[in-house]
Parts: C-alpha cells; structure tokens; sequence
C-alpha cells in the first residue's frame, strides 16, 4: 500500500474527549461561515483525505499550486483548498488569530490564521480550469467567491453524519480494510455517474490486473443534469449485487464537491485515491470534464508532469458496444469501423431517460435502468 501524499497521514480531528472544551472556546471566537462543500472540504482535510494539506493554503502554498501544480515543497498538488471571506468578515480578525468556521449556524472547526490574502478570480480560473467562460460550472463558482482568502492550520471538532453513513469511510478505515482484505494492489475509480456498460468495462479490466477495485463515487454538489447523489448509489447497489464478486470490489463514498477542472481534477482525485490507499488509479476518456473544454485524453497527458505521484495510473481508451463484435471494445481491440459503434455518451443516456426510454441493454444494464427509473428526477435540477 503506498504511504499517504506527503508522507505521513493527518488527522486533524479533535479527540471526543476534548470536543467539549474546544467548542466552548469557540464560542468565544469571531466567526466564519462556509459553505456545506467547504466544510466537507475541511473535513475531508481532518481525515488525512487531503494529506499533506493541515488547513486551506497559505500564500505560498497557494501561488505555487497554480503556477507549478505543486505545494511550495514541491509535493504535487493541483487543485487549490481555500477558504475565501469578505472585507468585512475578515475586519473581525488578524493574522495569527483563532477563529471559529461555522455552517448552518453551527461551529464545527477552529482555523489558525496564519495568512490572509488578496484573491484574483481570473488568474485562479484560468489557471485551474483553462478557461474563463462563465459557461464552465467552476469558472462560474470561482467568480462568485469571496475576495480574501485565509490559510492555516485546522482543527475539527464536529463532524457532519454524512450522506450515506454506512459507506462514508476514513482513509485510515479504507487502508485497514485493504489489509484485512489481503489486497496488496487496488485499483480506485472516480464517478459522478450511474454507471453505464463502458464504466463497468474499465473497471473489470483494470480488475484483472489488480486485487480490488474500489469505487468511489463523488457524493457532493454537482451541476444541473448530472445525476442525484441518491440515484448513483442505488444504482451501484444494484451494480454491484448483480455483476461483481464481493471479495474483489468495495464501495465507498467520497464526499466532495465535483470541480469539472478536467486534468487538474484527475490528479487531484488519484492524489486522493492514493491517501485511501489505492496503489492505482483508473483514468479514462474526459475524466473530470464538462462540454469540450478539455481534450478527451488531456486529463491522461497531465500524468506526464508528475512522475512522482505515488499513485500509478491506468489509462483507457474510450469504450464503445461494437455490433460486429457483439460487445464492449474499444479501439485498441476493435477492428470494425464506427458505423457499428454504439457510444457510451452521457448526454444520450440522459435524453433518453428524460424521454421516460430505457437505454439498451448495449449500454447500461436493466437492473440499473430500472433503479434510475424508479426515481421521479433522477437528475440535478
Ligand atoms: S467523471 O467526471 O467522474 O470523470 P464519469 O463518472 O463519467 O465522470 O467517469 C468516471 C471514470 O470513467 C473516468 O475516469 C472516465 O474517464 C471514465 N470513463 C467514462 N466513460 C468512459 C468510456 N466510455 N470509456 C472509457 N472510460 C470512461
């Protein structure tokens, strides 16, 4: 299994049996309020699922993930953790300070000032989504944020239940599983998506070549016409009770915002796989990405830059159902030419289930049609 980014893996999760003092100490605090996808953030940071990250990025930290994709040490790292405030909130605390991060009302994480700094929309939006059109869901989140940005060290000390508890894992769980398991090589794979046959595909190829596959869907904000939250696992469910052996698989949920940053997301989620401890990472066709602002193997190529990831990647070609071969092939493998292709597009799917039309048997198993459904909306609205 391979050590956490960084090297080590951090738990900035306050003991239970100092939660009482703590958050009576914030009480006292000026406050920050976050969004819900920050504090899964900043979770995600108490977990050790961002190891090495101890807090949002301080400025240098920061500077160098957006000019170099890589901490100031030069441990690789593309997508910037920040936690953004106003003028005005952060009239009401200096550099060095404690403060207290609430959500809903409700306090859950000290942050310990250490910096706050100026934020350039536009440089963070060009530089993390190679694009500054409004259109591309990050580039519009990314200019609606606030114009400061605070970095520093954190400590948690409420935690949220989760979206589906019972699949919620912490990477110190995932790795002792894995141990348990006897699995020495584990494929990870990342999806916003119910599944459809070319998802199944790579990880049934990837899977023989390692011990275990662990599915992690993305269980967080999304944008508008990606599929709920709620709809993917049931779906996996089903997936998974009906196709896969239970000593090879295991799912677990991510809790995450989807950013669409395309290569640079890809090398944040294997960096995040790595943490749970997969020694592989799957990467297929538009891994991350949303309309044509990435090239469909861009988030491929972005490996090539960091040899020293610690996580290995598995590349795919994208996966087609072919009619002349009676099956899932890609173009590796297959010889026929494109008028017998079905392709796994996602929009198609989509149309066809908003139709109220079931999408073949070529292209997404019957099981998991009918679980999507099932479900009256089964999309983001
Ligand atoms: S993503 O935004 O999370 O990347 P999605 O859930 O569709 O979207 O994809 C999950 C993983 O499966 C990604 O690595 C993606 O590249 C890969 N993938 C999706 N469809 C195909 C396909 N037809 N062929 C090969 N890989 C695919």
């Amino acid at each position: 299994m391979p050590a956490p980014h960084g090297g080590r893996l951090i738990d900035r999760l306050v003991p239970e049996s100092k939660r009482g003092r703590i958050e009576e100490e914030a009480e006292e605090l000026p406050r920050v309020s976050v969004s819900m996808e920050k504090r899964k953030d900043l979770e995600n940071i108490a977990y050790g699922i961002y190891s090495p990250l101890e807090g949002p990025l301080t400025q240098e930290d920061y500077r160098s993930v957006l000019d170099r994709g890589r901490l100031a040490n030069d441990v690789p790292w593309t997508i910037p953790i920040v936690i953004d405030v106003s003028e005005d909130e952060a009239s009401s605390f200096r550099e060095g300070d404690d403060i207290a991060l609430v959500e809903g009302g409700e306090p859950f994480a000290l942050l310990h000032v250490e910096e706050v700094y100026p934020l350039d929309h536009r440089e963070y939006a060009k530089k993390v989504f190679k694009t500054l059109d409004p259109a591309h869901p990050g580039v519009a989140r990314t200019m609606e944020m606030k114009p400061l940005l605070v970095g520093g060290p954190i400590w948690l000390f409420r935690e949220t239940p989760g979206k589906f508890p019972r699949y919620r894992l912490k990477p110190k769980e995932t790795r002792l599983l894995f141990r348990e398991r006897g699995w020495r090589t584990i494929a990870g794979f990342q999806t916003r998506n119910a599944p459809h046959l070319g998802h199944e595909y790579v990880q049934k190829t990837a899977l023989a070549f390692v011990d275990g596959l662990f599915i992690n869907p993305l269980i967080g904000r999304k944008k508008p016409g990606d599929f709920k939250d709620e709809v993917i696992i049931e779906a996996y469910e089903t997936l998974l009770r009906h196709y896969y052996l239970r000593e090879t698989a295991v799912l677990v949920t991510l809790e995450m915002e989807m950013r669409y940053a395309g290569p640079r997301e890809a090398i944040f989620h294997a960096i995040v796989r790595k943490n749970y401890g997969c020694t592989h990472f799957i990467v297929g066709r538009d891994h991350a990405g949303v309309g044509k602002y990435y090239g469909p193997y861009e988030a491929q190529e972005a490996f090539d830059e960091y040899p020293d990831l610690g996580i290995t990647p598995l590349f795919f070609r994208s996966f087609f159902y072919c009619r002349r071969c009676g099956g899932v092939t890609n173009e590796r493998v297959c010889p026929h030419p494109a008028e017998y292709r079905i392709e796994f597009s996602g929009t198609r799917i989509r149309e066809m289930l908003m139709r109220g039309e079931r999408p073949p048997r070529e292209l997404m198993r019957p099981e998991v049609v009918d679980v999507i459904l099932r479900h009256p909306n089964p999309f983001v609205e």
